[in-house]
């Protein structure tokens, strides 16, 4: 039996849908339960039902063999595991955005030091680094666009699907950091040890994709 850890939600359907088009039935993911660890019997599969940012810690330690991650938190955990295929859903970009009024079209206007709200305080300090722009990053959980509505930050980098939550809240894109879309990832022993199922699993999942 494969081990996939994935994160409830809209997203997890998506993966499901794949999942029952490639042949490898799983009801179990429809069911309302509390459950944090589902199997399908018939498709050989356990899914361990983890928080998003969680999912590339359990399969670097092998708790799962295979995990199903956004490259956006994929790349902010930075954690050893195998990127085997882009599921090609949950599309959305991460950006940098600043208030409206600020009247700033360009990261390299934003002040000296300037406070930086994101979930991602990793890739936001790489990519300002990169820049050579000199910006505190202030990493928070959630609801990232409330930084410069309140006075926490200046800027924010976040991820925008529509883009609904920013206009919403009057703010405007000033660079595009990176794409992202849903991701399969492999723990690296599970990848030798179980290398015919996962193979397999791969191929009939890319036959759908
Ligand atoms: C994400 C993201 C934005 C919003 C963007 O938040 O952090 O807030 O979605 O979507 P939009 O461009 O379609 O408006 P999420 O719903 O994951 O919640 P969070 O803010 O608590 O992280």
């Amino acid at each position: 039996m494969l081990s996939i850890a994935v994160s409830k939600g809209r997203l997890l359907d998506s993966f499901a849908e794949i999942l029952e088009k490639a042949q490898y039935p799983c009801d179990v993911l429809q069911e309302e339960t509390r459950k944090l660890v589902v199997e399908s019997s018939q498709a050989g599969l356990r899914f361990i039902l983890a928080k998003p940012a969680d999912v590339p810690t359990y399969v670097e330690y092998g708790a799962a063999d295979l995990g199903v991650v956004g490259k956006d938190t994929l790349a902010e955990a930075d954690k050893n595991v195998a990127e085997l295929l882009d599921l090609d859903y949950g599309r959305c970009t991460m950006i940098v955005a600043v208030p409206q009024s600020l009247g700033i079209t360009d990261v390299s206007e934003l002040d000296f030091n300037s406070r930086v709200a994101s979930k991602y305080p990793g890739i936001a300090t790489e990519f300002f680094n990169r820049k050579g722009i000199q910006v505190e990053v202030i990493p928070l959980h959630g609801s990232i666009e409330l930084g410069p509505l309140i006075g926490l930050s200046e800027a924010i980098v976040d991820i925008t699907e529509t883009g609904r939550t920013l206009v919403e809240n009057g703010l405007v894109v000033i660079d595009s950091i990176m794409e992202s879309t849903s991701r399969l990832v492999a723990n690296r022993v599970s990848l030798k040890v179980k290398r015919q199922e996962i193979t397999n699993l791969v191929n009939a999942i890319e036959g759908v994709l």
